[in-house]
């Protein structure tokens, strides 16, 4: 059992094959925190908060006289507004009396076999790989209008801890609740460092770290969407962890709209860590009887650096929180029609790229935007489920059985949150879409959005594409969204309720998500959001893969994915070859190196290969012949960064690993090159340091391999890649 109490039960130890996690009920029932991190002995942590007489810091009536108990120094499990603490809090509610200041007090406590799930959002499932716990706290609300039940979710293999939150009003009145976090950590002492991801559209999850200062540090969205500037994961360590050695602590948020991230350094030099919906847009009116149910944060601890916490992720979201076919089915190389015709094409267009995909190799032709109602530019059109037969030429069924014909599976794009105004659907309902009545709203790509927190509203869209998927043979859809909310407010809720809006939005988003799920579970779908705009856990436990960024230039994308691979594994990022010069950049990239860089992702090409000569015709056949030879490894393997690409001095390497060390592929790009420059050296990951391994025909020792490295030789070329294939004896 993962959950261990004291004979008082008022001691809960959570414990995972490497991390603890603990708890305790104190003497004037408030919930402490007292331990995350590594395994050790169950024994009462609480022994290291120091009780002192804190000046303006406050003490609870109910500790008396006791002028040394104070929340505002005390490590909290779920600390609340108003109530003499004041650093950020994780619950922040309106009582019916118009007040706010909030205390909660331990009152039971359940465990119960197996994992939890939450119903309407995502959560990490137990699989056969791990052992399964739930413990759920309940705290109350000391008025007695509420309860607070914590969540933790203890997959002990996996070496994860999960988080979630459900509030029941018990009472007679509705509250409402402005602030629901999922996750606090107090942390009593330590020297911090925060890791995170920011970024823009064609620029996601450019990874960072500075030192934690006295203050607040934070990230977060109110876009509506997790967001392409800030990441929902956050990565506490201590100054001095590197990639392979050190502590630290992941915190992701499985959640794709307004999310707030806080890193607090408070005036005892304690850190509070605080994740889950950004308070600014959300209010929700808790009616009697009722429950709120507070998003998934999967936390996970490593001693041995920030390369290995990444593994934990890796291996849970491809394994456990992944679902359905294509978490372990192969799947197919594909080719988008996007940058290579945008929506230029017809019908004999498509087939001609599909068939010269087909020639390459290519297992999935994907026809993304422009096939469907008045959509031959971005300004009309969405909304307008119907295929534009006279664009294309023919029925969808007949592009599709064409394409199968050449042995391609076919694909097709949808943007159904999307809505222009000059569409069909907007001139019969434009109330569906969101905007506030009587105020002109703010339009982005020529576009609004749909209400999709209305039942009725999904359903329509629902319905429309599901008449599209049946008319024909697909096996795969890009569900893209490309702009953020604004103007929040939806005209099915009342006045009180619009604070809703938002998280209801994202609800029936999942929603939608899970009945296509259900409907098609074969189909492969990937997520999209003008590139990487909502690329979360959130998303993955509806879509396996999410297209990365829109950004295809190849050295752009060494960095996005280098970010993105501290929260999320390889198999999930959507990455394709594109043309040359780039789209974006202009850059010019060797094929090879564009397909390296691709394969480390779900590898598939973007671009019309009518253009292409011969020469590189035949390569491309010879890489996704390549991609299909190492797909186990590079897709299930173990994950290793070998150096930063915004710091590396001429070649950035990653590397994959079998589980058991047997065989690894390295990859290498150079990103400078100098006449007459030093030669670079990488040191290998993941390898067996007793064992010989044959690196192009030469031996060498694993130690050997990991610790003095293979000599990578300067660059000739600009933006040349390696990618060498290691075996063990
Ligand atoms: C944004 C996506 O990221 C692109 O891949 C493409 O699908 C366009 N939208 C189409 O409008």
């Amino acid at each position: 059992m993962a959950i261990l109490l004291n004979d008082a039960n008022t001691l809960f130890t959570l414990q995972t094959n490497h991390m603890m996690y603990q708890m305790k009920k104190d003497r004037y029932g408030v919930l402490l925190h007292t331990c995350f991190g590594k395994r050790g002995s169950v024994f009462d942590y609480s022994y290291l908060i120091t009780y002192a007489d804190r000046g303006f810091s406050g003490n609870p009536y109910d500790a008396g006289d006791e002028r040394t108990y104070s929340l505002d120094a005390l490590p909290q499990e779920y600390p609340t507004y108003g109530n003499g603490d004041y650093r950020s809090p994780a619950l922040k509610v309106f009582y019916p009396d118009g007040s706010f200041s909030c205390e909660l007090k331990f009152l039971s406590f359940k465990i119960k076999k197996g994992k939890y799930s939450l119903p309407g959002l995502p959560a990490l499932y137990a699989g056969e790989n791990t052992n399964a716990d739930t413990l759920i706290i309940t705290l109350e609300d000391t008025r007695h209008l509420f309860y607070v039940h914590l969540y933790y979710g203890v997959l002990e293999e996996l070496d994860i801890i999960t988080r979630a939150v459900c509030i029941e009003n018990h009472s007679n009145d509705c509250i409402y609740l402005k602030n629901v976090q999922s996750a606090c950590v107090d942390y009593l002492h330590g020297s911090f460092d925060l890791h995170t991801f920011y970024g823009r559209h064609v620029k996601e999850r450019t990874y960072q770290r500075t030192p934690i200062v006295h203050g607040l540090q934070s990230v977060g969205s109110t876009r509506g969407t997790s967001s392409h500037q800030y990441n929902p994961f956050l990565i506490l360590s201590d100054r001095e962890t590197t990639e392979d050695s050190g502590n630290c602590y992941g915190f992701s948020f499985l959640y794709s709209g307004d999310f707030s991230g806080i890193a607090e350094h408070d005036q005892y030099n304690q850190t509070r860590i605080l994740l889950g919906i950004h308070p600014d847009n959300f209010t929700w009116a808790l009616n009697p009887g009722c429950c709120f149910w507070a998003p998934e944060v999967a936390m996970a601890y490593s001693d041995s650096g920030l390369g290995s916490l990444s593994r934990i992720y890796h291996k849970a979201f491809r394994e456990n929180l992944c679902r359905g076919k294509w978490k372990s089915e192969r799947r197919p190389v594909l080719l988008n029609s996007w940058e290579g015709v945008y929506f230029d094409f017809n019908g004999d267009k498509l087939i001609e790229m599909a068939k010269n995909a087909a020639e390459l190799g290519v297992e999935l032709f994907v026809m993304d935007d422009g096939w469907f109602g008045k959509r031959d530019l971005d300004i009309s059109g969405l909304g307008d489920w119907a295929v534009n037969e006279e664009k294309l030429g023919c029925s969808l069924s007949r592009v599709s059985d064409r394409i199968h014909d050449l042995g391609m599976q076919f694909g097709i794009w949808f943007e159904p949150e999307g809505i222009n105004e000059d569409s069909d659907l907007y001139r019969t309902h434009p109330d569906w879409a969101i905007q506030i009545p009587g105020k002109p709203p703010c339009r982005s790509r020529y576009q609004l959005l749909l209400d999709f927190s209305r039942e009725d509203v999904r359903n329509y869209i629902f319905e429309h594409i599901c008449r599209v998927l049946d008319s024909a043979q697909i096996e795969y859809l890009k569900w893209d969204l490309n702009r953020s909310i604004s103007d929040i407010y939806s005209a099915a809720l009342p006045p009180d309720r619009q604070g809703e809006a938002a998280h209801r939005y994202v609800l029936g988003v999942y929603d939608m998500l899970e009945k296509l799920n259900k409907r098609y579970p074969d189909m492969l779908i990937e997520g999209c959001s003008g590139g990487g705009g909502r690329f979360d856990a959130g998303m993955l436990y509806y879509t396996p893969q999410i297209w990365c960024s829109d950004d295809t230039d190849a050295i752009e994308r060494l960095s996005i994915q280098y970010g993105t691979s501290f929260g999320y594994p390889v198999s999930t990022m959507g990455s394709h070859v594109s043309k040359c010069p780039n789209e974006q950049t202009g850059r010019i990239t060797p094929l090879q190196t564009r397909a390296v860089t691709a394969m480390s992702g779900t590898f598939g090409y973007e671009l019309d290969p009518a253009e292409m000569n011969a020469y590189d015709k035949e390569a491309v056949k010879a890489q996704i012949r390549q991609f299909k030879k190492y797909y186990d490894l590079i897709q299930y393997g173990n994950y290793y960064r070998l150096t930063n690409p915004d710091t590396a001095e001429s070649w950035h390497g990653w590397q994959f690993a079998a589980e058991d060390g047997s065989e690894a592929l390295l990859c290498a790009v150079a990103l400078q090159i100098h006449p007459n420059g030093p030669g670079c050296w990488l040191k290998l990951k993941g390898l067996n340091s007793g064992s010989s391994y044959l690196v192009e025909g030469k031996e060498y020792p694993g130690d050997v391999l990991m610790n003095a490295g293979l000599l990578i030789p300067p660059a000739k070329l600009e933006y040349e890649s390696i990618q060498m294939y290691i075996t063990e004896k």
